[in-house]
C-alpha cells in the first residue's frame, strides 16, 4: 500500500523557527534557498499571525520578498483576513489556515472556539478563491491535547470535514504534542479514510515521544503520500508546553529512500541546509540522520 511518491511539506522555516530563538531575515532566506537547492518543492516560509503572539514570524513578508524561487510553492499561515491580505501582498502562492480538534487548544492557540475559527476562515477562503490561491487546512491535536487529554477520531473527522467543506484542498493532521503511536495513527486514519479520500490527507507529526517516524511509516502503509517535516527537527509549538519539534526532514527522506519511495530531495544537500540553520541557532540538529552524516 505504500505510495510510489511522497510530497514533503517542509515546515522548518515556520513551525520550526516560530519556536526557536529569533534568527535574522537573511538566515531564514539562506535556509529556504538551501532547501530549494536540495530539491524541496513545497516550503512553508512564514506565518502572517500577530507579531505579539509569535514575534519570530514578524518578518515573514521580508523573507518571502527576498526569495526568487519560481519552482517552489511558497506557503504561509493565514489565520484571518488580515493575515491573508498581508500574505498575498508578500507574494505567497498558497495559504494555510489552522484550527484544532480540541476546544481548549484552539482557544490558547488562536483565541477562539473551533466553531468561531471556521467562521473566521470563511472570508479567508473567499479572498483566496478570488485571487486563485489554494488553501491548506491544519487540524491540531489529532492524537491528544495538552489541556484536554484524549481526542476522539470522530472529532478529528468532524473538524477535517468542516475545513474540506470550506474549500481546503488538503487537511494536515497535526500531532501537535507528539503523543501518537502507530496504533493510534492507524485507528485515526482508518476512521478518516472512510469519509475522506487519501489524497486529501497529510500527516504532520511532532517527535516529542520519539514516535514520529514509526507513525509516518504507519501512515505510508495506509497510502498517505504527503508528509510535513522540519529540517534539523527544528521547533515545537508555543502553545503546547514541552512539545518538541517536527519530525526531521532528513530522517523522513532517509526512511523514504530506504523504502524505495521517491521524494525528489537530495539528502546531502538537505543535511547541509540543516547544518546551516543549526549553526545559526548554535545547537545540533535534532535528527539522527543529520548528525550521522555530519560525523562521517
Ligand atoms: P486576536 O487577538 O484574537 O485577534 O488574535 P484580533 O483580531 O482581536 O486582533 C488583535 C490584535 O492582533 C490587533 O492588533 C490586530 O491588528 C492584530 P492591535 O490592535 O492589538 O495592535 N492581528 C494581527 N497582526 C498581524 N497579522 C495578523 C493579525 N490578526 C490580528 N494576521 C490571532 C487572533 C489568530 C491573530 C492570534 O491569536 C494569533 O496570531 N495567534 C498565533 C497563532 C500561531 O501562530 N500559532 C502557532 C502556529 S499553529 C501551529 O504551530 C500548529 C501547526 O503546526 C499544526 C500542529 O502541529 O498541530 C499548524
Ligand atoms: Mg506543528
Amino acid at each position: 500500500h505504500f505510495p510510489a511518491h511522497v510530497k514533503i511539506v517542509e515546515v522548518g522555516a515556520r513551525d520550526g523557527l516560530q519556536n526557536e530563538a529569533q534568527v535574522s531575515t537573511e538566515t531564514k532566506v539562506a535556509l529556504i534557498n538551501a532547501l530549494a537547492h536540495a530539491g524541496v518543492r513545497y516550503i512553508e516560509a512564514g506565518a502572517f499571525v500577530s507579531p505579539k503572539w509569535v514575534p519570530q514570524m514578524a518578518d515573514s513578508a521580508d523573507v518571502i520578498n527576498a526569495l526568487n524561487l519560481p519552482n517552489v510553492e511558497l506557503a504561509a499561515l493565514t489565520p484571518n483576513l488580515q493575515g491573508a491580505q498581508a500574505a498575498l501582498n508578500a507574494g505567497v502562492k498558497e495559504f494555510a489556515i489552522f484550527t484544532a480538534a480540541s476546544e481548549a487548544f484552539c482557544q490558547k492557540n488562536i483565541n477562539c472556539s473551533i466553531e468561531q475559527s471556521i467562521a473566521r476562515f470563511e472570508p479567508v477562503m473567499a479572498f483566496a478563491k478570488e485571487h486563485g490561491i489554494k488553501v491548506r487546512g491544519y487540524v491540531s491535536c489529532v492524537m491528544g491535547c495538552p489541556y484536554q487529554g484524549d481526542v476522539a477520531p470522530e472529532q478529528v473527522l468532524a473538524v477535517s470535514q468542516a475545513l474540506l467543506d470550506l474549500g481546503c484542498y488538503e487537511i494536515s493532521l497535526g500531532d501537535t504534542i507528539g503523543v501518537g503511536t502507530p496504533l493510534k495513527v492507524t485507528q485515526l486514519l482508518t476512521t478518516l479514510l472512510q469519509q475522506i479520500p487519501v489524497d486529501k490527507l497529510a500527516v504532520h507529526f511532532h517527535d516529542t515521544y520519539g514516535q514520529a517516524l514509526a507513525n509516518i511509516y504507519a501512515a505510508l502503509n495506509l497510502g498517505i503520500a504527503t508528509v510535513d517535516s522540519a529540517v534539523a527537527g527544528l521547533g515545537g509549538c508555543p502553545y503546547a508546553k514541552g512539545a518538541s519539534g517536527n519530525v526531521a526532514t532528513e530522517d523522513v527522506v532517509y526512511l523514504l529512500q530506504g523504502l524505495g519511495i521517491e521524494c525528489g530531495i537530495d539528502l546531502e544537500r538537505l543535511a547541509k541546509a540543516g547544518w546551516l540553520i543549526s549553526d545559526a541557532l548554535n545547537k545540533s540538529a535534532v535528527s539522527k540522520v543529520s548528525n550521522a552524516l555530519r560525523s562521517k
